[in-house]
């Protein structure tokens, strides 16, 4: 079923507008220069929950804090813990918690567990991975791009890897709102499903990243497909990111990775170590560029209610 983000949530990057993006990264830098005496508190009052069928360190610390820091507070539901763990519908679970709390940010695996979540709850709804997308992480890359190295519009990305995978599939969508260049080199059976007259679809990581502003990566074996291990390590075997590749990208090009990092695997450890600082202003950013959609979703409702 078609993905849908309406004003009030963030539920993928399909169907996303720029001009939302623009908007939340407008706000994410004044609360990153401001993080001492935000701008503003807009979630004063008001108590969100992180609601989490998988592992988290990064998404769950920054949305914490973020929603603390927003003048909020945060209530951690791992999805074990509450009824929905053991068979509770994912709607009647949203019909009680949109009776009660302001906001949810969910990790899940199916997709639309998100887009119903949103439907039943009638509260502002973000997606924090799913099978399918991550929008939290791509909107954080795109702005750390643009801190970096300027307008994404018109440059080029190389995703080098599982194809297949929510971060692949987020990036995939964003190139088409954000007007900039994704080749993607995957190997066959992890291909991106994602088409788009500004996606290119690659076998060979050297033909992905020749002209490349930005190399990025991701694992081999996202959360759920460990069964599948064996068979992807082998799959994967050549397309890692390390010195050699740069070297076939522009002068100057960017190295990101969403984190957790597999050294030697998607990315050399020495890749991953020379270009760790910029990679943790990456992580660093989520909780930036959060804020900014929580500053967005919450002003959304101001003026739709
Ligand atoms: N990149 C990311 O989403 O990290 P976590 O799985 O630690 O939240
Ligand atoms: N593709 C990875 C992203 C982790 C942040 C996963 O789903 O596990």
């Amino acid at each position: 079923m078609a993905l849908k983000s309406t004003p009030f949530h963030l539920l993928g990057l399909r169907d996303f507008p720029v001009t939302a993006a623009q908007a939340i990264f407008h706000e994410a830098k004044l609360y990153k220069q401001h993080r001492a005496t935000p701008p503003a508190k807009p979630l004063e009052g008001q108590t969100w929950a992180l609601i989490f069928s998988k592992s988290s360190t990064r998404t769950r610390v920054s949305f914490e804090v973020g929603i603390r820091e927003l003048g909020g507070t945060s209530m951690f539901l791992s999805a074990n813990d509450i009824q929905l763990g053991r068979g509770e519908p994912i709607k009647d679970t949203a019909r009680v918690l949109g009776r009660m709390i302001h906001g949810a940010v969910i990790r899940t695996f199916a997709q639309q567990d998100v887009v119903d979540f949103a439907q039943y709850s009638g509260i502002p709804t973000i997606n924090a991975l799913t099978d399918d997308e991550h929008p939290c992480q791509i909107l954080t890359d795109i702005f750390t791009f643009e801190e970096k190295l300027g307008p994404i519009a018109g440059r080029k990305v190389a995703f080098i890897g599982d194809g297949a995978c929510n971060v692949a599939v987020s990036w995939a969508y964003a190139a088409e709102h954000f007007k900039f260049q994704l080749a993607i080199a995957a190997p066959e059976g992890f291909e991106c499903p994602v088409h788009n007259s500004h996606v290119t679809h690659v076998r060979s990581p050297e033909e992905a990243v020749r002209n490349a502003d930005l190399l990025y990566t991701d694992v081999w074996i996202s959360m759920g497909k460990e069964a599948e291990a064996a068979e992807r390590l082998k799959s994967f075997s050549g397309y890692q990111i390390n010195h050699a590749l740069v070297k076939k990208a522009a002068p100057g090009a960017l190295v990101l990775h969403c984190l957790p990092a597999y050294r030697d695997k998607e990315i050399s450890e020495a890749l991953l170590e020379e270009r760790i600082d910029d990679i943790m202003d990456q992580a660093e950013n989520r909780m930036h560029v959060q804020k900014g959609v929580m500053h967005w979703l919450a002003h959304m409702k101001y003026h739709n209610v």
